[in-house]
Parts: C-alpha cells; structure tokens; sequence
C-alpha cells in the first residue's frame, strides 16, 4: 500500500538553514548547502561538532561570536570558500559571504517568515521592508510581483540587496532604496502620503536614530504606530523582535498599543514560533497582523 504521505514529489527549494542550535552550551550552526557557519561563545572550536559534519559538510567554518565582528571564520575542515556564493531558501537565491564580518547575508532564522511574505504578498502590492540588511524580504515579495521598498541605513547592504535581486532575475526598476534611517524614512513617507499595502518591521535590539536611541524592548510601540501611518486599510504587518528581554505577552501589548494610538483595528493576528529546528527558543518574536 501507498502512503499518504510520500504520495507527492517534494518540492526542495531551500538550501540554508539552522543545523546546530543549542543555546545553553552557546554553539549555533548554520548550513548553507553543504558550508556549515560555526559560532560559539568560547573561544574554542567544538571538536564534538566534527562528528555532526562527517559526511553532511563539505567545508566548516567557525568565528567565536564574541570576537570583534569584522573577524573573518577559520576553516576547520573540508574545502576552502573561496569568496561569496549562492544559497537557495524558499525558492530564491541569496549571495552568502563567509567574510562579510556582522553576518554572512541570510539570517536563518527568518526563513519561515520569509516564506510568509512570499504568501502574503500579491502582485502589484506596494511593500515596505525596513532594516532591511541583504533585503531577504524584499526579494521575496518582489518575486511575486510586488513593488518593494527597501530601507536601511547601510549603503552596502543596500547594495547587497540589489546584487540578490539580480541574482533572482528581477529587475530594479520600479523597486526602490531607502538609504538611511527607518523612523525617518517612515515620518517623510507618511508625510507625503506614501502608503504600503504590507511592512515588515524587523529592527535590530538596539539602534540610533537621530539624536534618539531606540530599544527594541521599550520603544516597539511607536515603531508600530509610524508603520500604522503609512499603512493602506486591510494591510499587513510583519513584526519581528530579536530579544530575551521582551516576552511574547509583553511585545503584542506594545504592537497593539501602536496599532491603538492611530485608531486602527486588528482584523486577524498570528504569533508563530521560530522555525522547529531553533529547538523552542523564543527569542525572535514574530506578529503577522492584518489590520483594518
Ligand atoms: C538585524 S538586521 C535586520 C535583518 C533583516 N530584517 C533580515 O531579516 O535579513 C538589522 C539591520 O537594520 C539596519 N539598521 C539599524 N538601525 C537602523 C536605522 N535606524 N535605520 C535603518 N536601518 C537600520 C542595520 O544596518 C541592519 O542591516
């Protein structure tokens, strides 16, 4: 007899994810078809972890997380990378860079909202991604024919984001960079009437803005309520906190409270949790919001 269960080709479009998540010993694994990226808290590589890649890794790299965050990894193992590659995740292709120093361009623990974006969205749709870094988000939404603005302080991150458009074949006219600071760019949008039929809102835990410094565990509620201003009737909202400090409770207060303050209703709300192989960590905080 059949199963059910293997009665359909599987259709394999992701490549990169978390292989190694264990928050206690403070050692994370990020596989990116076939490169493992090792970062630890000690300073020493795990030798345990070789046993892991037997086999499954074709090069292992690893940089201690609380070294300097230019540090390049040191190879441990396998064959040399010898510069920037392509990764597939949820369809797409994403330019990976071991020596990019913060991170090497794809934050795995964002890929099952990634792949909300490529559901949410609809062709035509005007979408805003702020902090943006490589535009994970953008190129998501942009694939299924929406017009997207990216937002980011980092020119070269800016850049990056153009170079994994190219690398999906999508054009960047009608796509559009927003290079400098987020709660300005959301203040001059909402005062031109610019409006978004979708935002995602995935600040870092801590950030500059002007003379202003925001926190994502203090300030996340007038976050929301700028993203509310420049949001269309019936629009969505992707909201992401990167912190332990800000509990699940804690953090849909604030959004609300946001959505609140510009008189707008929640139509429907989902609170997902991270990606089954984190292992039940909590930190990233993820709110797919429709409002009114
Ligand atoms: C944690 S990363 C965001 C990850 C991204 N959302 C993703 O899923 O790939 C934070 C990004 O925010 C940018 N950033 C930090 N503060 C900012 C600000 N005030 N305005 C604009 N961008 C900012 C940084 O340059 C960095 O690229």
């Amino acid at each position: 007899m059949r199963s059910t269960l293997n009665s359909q080709p599987p259709t394999l479009d992701t490549k990169a994810w978390r292989i190694l998540h264990d928050a206690r010993e403070e050692r994370w694994a990020d596989h990116f078809d076939g490169r493992w990226f090792v970062q630890t808290r000690e300073a020493r590589f795990p030798e345990a972890l070789l046993a892991l890649a037997e086999g499954v890794a074709e090069s292992v790299y690893w940089r201690p997380r609380d070294k300097a965050a230019a540090t390049a990894p040191v190879r441990i193992t396998g064959a040399e990378v010898d510069g920037p590659f392509t990764v597939l995740e949820n369809g797409a292709r994403f330019r990976i860079d071991f020596g990019a120093g913060y991170s090497c361009g794809l934050f795995t623990d964002q890929r099952l909202n990634r792949r909300w974006v490529r559901e949410v969205a609809k062709p035509g749709d005007r979408v805003l991604n702020t902090f943006a870094y490589t535009g994970g988000f953008s190129v998501m939404a942009a694939l299924v024919g929406a017009e997207t603005t990216t937002a980011d302080l980092s020119p070269h991150y800016l850049d990056w984001t153009w170079e994994n458009f190219s690398l999906n074949g999508l054009d960047r006219s009608g796509h559009h960079g927003a290079k400098g600071d987020v709660f300005g760019w959301l203040r001059t949008f909402a005062r031109q009437g610019r409006t978004f039929h979708g935002v995602v809102l995935d600040p870092p835990t801590f950030s500059r803005s002007g003379k202003d410094t925001f926190r994502t565990d203090r300030d996340y509620a007038s976050l929301a309520a700028l993203a509310m201003a420049v949001l269309e009737p019936g629009g969505w909202l992707l909201c992401c906190a990167n912190t332990h400090r800000l509990g699940a409770d804690s953090f849909q207060r604030e959004v609300f409270a946001g959505i609140r303050e510009r008189k707008r209703g929640v139509v429907s709300c989902e609170a997902p949790p991270m990606p089954p192989e984190f292992g039940g960590d909590g930190y990233l905080k993820t709110l797919r919001i429709v409002v009114e």
